[in-house]
C-alpha cells in the first residue's frame, strides 16, 4: 500500500469520526444487505480481548413483527423504529470483559455505518428491556449461555445532529 492511499484511509476514518451521532429519527426505508454485510464485517475486524471472538455473537433483528414487540415494551420505541436492530452478546468471561468488547464492536460498525452515509445510534436502554422478556429474548435465539450486552440501530437518518464534544484532559 502506498503512502497516499495510507493517507486518504487514515482521512476517511476521521471524517467518519466527525460525522457520527446518534440518530433518533428513521425512516422506513430498509438498509441493503451489501451496506449491513459490510458493517458486520467491521464490527468483526474490532479488537476483542484475548481475541476470544468465539465468546461474541451478533444477531440482526429485520423481522417486523419482533421489531415491532420489542418496540412496544415500553410506552416509546427505545431504538427509534430503526429498521434494522443489531444485537451484540457475549458469553461470560470470567474477565469481565464482554461490555468492553461489546462496545468495540458496536463503535466499528457505527462507524462503518456513518462512513456508508447510514443512520446509526448505540443502544443500551433496549437491552435491559428484551433481557427483562423472556420471550422476546427466547425469540433472540441466541447460543447457550450469551447474553445481550449491546444493541446499534441502523438505518436511514432523517437529518442530522453533529455535535462537537468536549472531555477534559490533563497533561502531566
Ligand atoms: C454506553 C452507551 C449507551 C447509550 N445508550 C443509549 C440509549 O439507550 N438510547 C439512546 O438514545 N442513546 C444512547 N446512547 C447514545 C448517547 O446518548 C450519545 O452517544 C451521546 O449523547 C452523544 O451524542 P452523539 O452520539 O450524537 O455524539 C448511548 C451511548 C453509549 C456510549
Amino acid at each position: 500500500m502506498s503512502y497516499n492511499e495510507n493517507e486518504v484511509i487514515i482521512v476517511e476514518v476521521f471524517e467518519a469520526i466527525e460525522k457520527r451521532f446518534s440518530n433518533r429519527k428513521f425512516l422506513d426505508k430498509q438498509i441493503n444487505n451489501e451496506d449491513l454485510n459490510k458493517i458486520l464485517k467491521a464490527g468483526m475486524q474490532a479488537p476483542v480481548g484475548r481475541g476470544r471472538y468465539d465468546d461474541m455473537h451478533i444477531t440482526v433483528i429485520q423481522d417486523k413483527s419482533l421489531l415491532n414487540e420489542i418496540g412496544t415494551l415500553i410506552d416509546r420505541n427505545v431504538f427509534y423504529n430503526a429498521p434494522t436492530l443489531v444485537i451484540i452478546s457475549s458469553k461470560d468471561d470470567g474477565h469481565g470483559l464482554d461490555k468492553e468488547n461489546s462496545a468495540c464492536i458496536a463503535m466499528n460498525m457505527l462507524l462503518a455505518a456513518t462512513s456508508l452515509g447510514l443512520g446509526n445510534i448505540y443502544l443500551n436502554l433496549v437491552i435491559g428491556l428484551i433481557k427483562e422478556n423472556k420471550n422476546v429474548l427466547n425469540k433472540l435465539n441466541l447460543p447457550k449461555d450469551f447474553i445481550p450486552i449491546v444493541g446499534v440501530g441502523l438505518g436511514y437518518a432523517e437529518g442530522s445532529h453533529i455535535k462537537e464534544h468536549k472531555i477534559t484532559v490533563n497533561y502531566i
